[in-house]
């Protein structure tokens, strides 16, 4: 007997949409290849490039960072996110451009490298670090160095690490200057107004050789909340609220006048735009909005442009593709798929990114994915052969630009410097 139960239904509605998806015959999506990029590629070529390249536009890089700068509020500072953005030639060219000296930092060893190359910039820490890793940090510098850590502000998410980065002060004979993670909503731990954080407020002002320099509160998940039923105002207003609560706490604590100048810390490349005021935060910090990756392709962020990509030359161009041992299967597939037409094999491969000129090409889930020479079909437009470039753009900076070496600057038609990447470390 058939049984009519909600389950029944969604597996009904998958079957027919599944069957629907069958149905619709794909769309042919080759054509000709993008100006712009014929453009990088014939630099790269000049530039005598010829491996895998993650290439940043400097123009596009520069107009990014005018739009962010041209968004803040006045009295807005803004912080650089180290991470996203892991080059520290490219973090120079953005302090430079947006006339800041304030980061936010995220692991010891790019700590210890930001102090030493940019030993004047303020470095916030994005997420609290394991106390061993801030001793190591101090026993990283050297005299020249050393000036760096006095401004450093430590990231403490709970009253048991306020305690250890306490002893540690004590231990170093040093100041700490501590920044206080809120809990606005995103659940990734932190400190929400009331008992906890008191106790941590006042654990500080108790505490000489602790300062408190301020808060960080992270809400990236708000743009991703639907609007309906005014859920993502309510998120946003949610926010502020907590963020408030909290100041007023340190207020009591502290005294109106000694919060002033506090670090009021908000944001992230997904949110800064909410910011039009300084009511609440006092300072954004964004990175990877600069360069782009497609995780952050959002509504608010329409006005920066994509400005990194991964360049790989073609090792092989194929006129037909060909899959190992289903080879029977081929010339259904390509009737019914254009897309699976032609086939090159790319120069490495396997990155968090997604092929975008020549236009139309797609990863074989059947052939599987490669690091070494990766296969990539295309519909019967596809016009590129061995040695020129395909062209990717990253889901994400921060893991993803430090795999391919320098970075290859373009800028009015040629490659023009080269920007060394952070080692890979976490
Ligand atoms: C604390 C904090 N602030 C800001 C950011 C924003 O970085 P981005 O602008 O690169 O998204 C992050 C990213 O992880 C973060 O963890």
């Amino acid at each position: 007997m058939l049984k009519v139960s909600r389950r029944n239904l969604l597996l009904g509605g998958a079957a027919i949409v599944g069957v629907s998806a069958l149905m619709s015959k794909p769309g042919d999506k080759s054509g000709p290849r993008d100006p712009y990029f014929l453009d990088v590629q014939q630099a790269l070529t000049r530039a005598g490039i010829a491996t895998p390249t993650l290439v940043i536009d400097r123009a596009r890089l520069n107009a990014n960072i005018d739009t962010l700068v041209g968004h803040l509020p006045d009295g807005m500072g803004y912080r650089i996110v180290a991470k996203s953005l892991p080059s520290l030639a490219l973090i120079e060219h953005i302090r430079g451009r947006a006339n800041t000296d304030r980061l936010m930092t995220f692991n010891q060893p790019m700590l210890t490298a930001l102090s030493q190359a940019m030993p004047e910039a303020s470095q916030l820490l994005g997420k609290p670090l394991p106390v061993q890793a801030a001793r190591n940090y101090f026993g990283s510098l050297d005299e020249t160095t050393a000036p760096a850590a006095e401004r450093v502000q430590w990231l403490i998410d709970s009253n048991a690490r306020l305690a250890q980065y306490s002893q540690l002060a004590s231990a170093l004979g040093q100041s700490l200057q501590i920044n206080i993670e809120l809990d606005v909503g995103l659940h990734r731990g932190g400190f929400e107004p009331g008992a906890d954080l008191q106790t941590a407020l006042e654990s500080i002002r108790a505490d000489a050789s602790l300062e408190f320099a301020g808060f960080m509160g992270y809400e990236p998940h708000i743009p991703a909340l639907p609007t309906t039923l005014g859920w993502r105002d309510k998120a946003l207003s949610g926010a502020w609220k907590k963020y408030q609560g909290a100041l007023d706490q340190a207020s009591e604590v502290f005294g109106a006048e000694a919060i002033a100048n506090l670090t009021r810390n908000a944001a992230g490349s997904p949110t800064y735009r909410y910011y039009e005021t300084t009511e609440i935060a006092n300072e954004i910090s964004a990175g990877s909005c600069l360069v782009k990756p497609t995780h952050f392709d959002s509504e608010l962020l329409e006005p920066h442009q994509p400005a990194s990509f991964i360049a790989t030359p073609v090792i092989k161009s194929l006129p037909t593709t060909r899959m190992p041992g289903l080879e029977f299967a081929d010339g259904a597939k390509r009737t019914w798929d254009p897309n699976y037409n032609k086939t090159v094999f790319i120069y490495g491969g396997h990155w968090l990114a997604d092929p975008v000129d020549p236009p139309g090409l797609s990863y074989n889930s059947t052939f599987g994915r490669s690091s070494n020479q990766e296969m990539l079909n295309g519909g019967p437009d596809l016009d590129i052969a061995a040695d020129e470039f395909v062209f990717f753009r990253p889901h994400q900076s921060e893991a993803v630009f430090l795999q391919f070496g320098d970075i290859a600057v373009y800028e009015d038609g040629e490659i023009v410097d080269t920007w060394p990447v952070f080692e890979a470390s976490a």
